[in-house]
């Protein structure tokens, strides 16, 4: 990672924080997007001092198609090219299906899914001219075995895992790896929110019988991310202790 360029979305707090302390301890130059302006440059500037690399908070919305495209160019522009792009921007709405709103569904859709397509297409298009460069998608494990109270999230990461299949397929003749890693359940403000019974009950599906952190996650990001994943693309990683085999 010496040297190299990585951008990732939603990179403020969280798992985004993660994979960039990983990277940035690894030796990578980082671009954090994020709605959250204030978090991201706070955490760019932390980690800049912490590690000795460049790093830079930037506010970019992944459901923009200008704001994203501007930012991919203004990033290579300034950091003279992008060799890791990490999708990780997210949100959940959850509810049952019989009770989803509308606006919910469309809402975790727009974000997940529509925003990991759009940064896909303008980050690929400055890759595949490169002829180098890897994409690490973040998906989940609800993506691939469904979760009650989920249809909306379960649906884009779902969407995200065939997308990354796609994008592998189309850019592995430039020289472009895209993969994914698919966490299971990881402390985070995000599941931060659910109830103590739920949590006791996931509990029971972990073989390893723990939750895992950001750094379980992060440390997959930063192999796929890397060269000695080389050989390796269109794969989805699942980090959830076992719970699906
Ligand atoms: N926490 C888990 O257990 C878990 C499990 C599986 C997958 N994931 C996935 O990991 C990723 C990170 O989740 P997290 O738990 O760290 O959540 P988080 O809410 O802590 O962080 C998500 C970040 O994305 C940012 N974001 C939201 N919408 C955005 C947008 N439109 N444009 C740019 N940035 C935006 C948020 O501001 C936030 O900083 C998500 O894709 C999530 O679906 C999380």
């Amino acid at each position: 990672m010496q040297g190299k360029v990585a951008i990732i979305t939603g990179g403020a707090r969280g798992i985004g924080e993660a994979i960039a302390k990983k990277l940035a301890a690894a030796g990578a130059n980082l671009i954090l997007w994020d709605v959250l302006e204030d978090a991201a440059t706070e955490t760019a500037s932390r980690l800049a001092g912490e590690y000795g690399v460049k790093c830079k908070g930037v506010a970019v919305d992944v459901t923009d198609a200008d704001a994203v495209e501007n930012a991919v160019k203004a990033a290579v522009d300034e950091f003279g090219c992008v060799d890791v792009f990490v999708n990780n921007a997210g949100i959940t709405r959850d509810g049952l299906l019989l009770r989803m709103k509308e606006e919910d569904w469309d809402l975790v859709l727009k974000i997940n899914l529509k925003g990991t397509f759009l940064c896909t297409k303008a980050v690929g298009r400055f890759m595949c001219k490169a002829r180098k460069g890897s994409i690490v998608n973040i998906a989940s494990v609800v993506g691939i075995m469904g979760n009650a109270g989920q249809a909306n999230y379960s649906a884009s990461k779902a969407g995200v895992i065939g997308l990354t299949k796609t994008s592998a397929k189309e850019f592995a003749s430039r020289g472009v790896r895209v993969n994914a890693v698919a966490p299971g359940y990881i402390r985070t403000a995000m599941t931060d929110k659910l109830s103590e019974e739920v949590r006791t009950t996931m509990l029971g599906f972990i073989p390893l019988g723990e939750f895992g952190s950001p750094d379980d996650v992060a440390d997959a990001v930063a192999f796929l991310a890397g060269d000695a994943s080389r050989y390796i693309t269109g794969q989805v990683l699942k980090v959830d202790g076992g719970m699906v085999m």
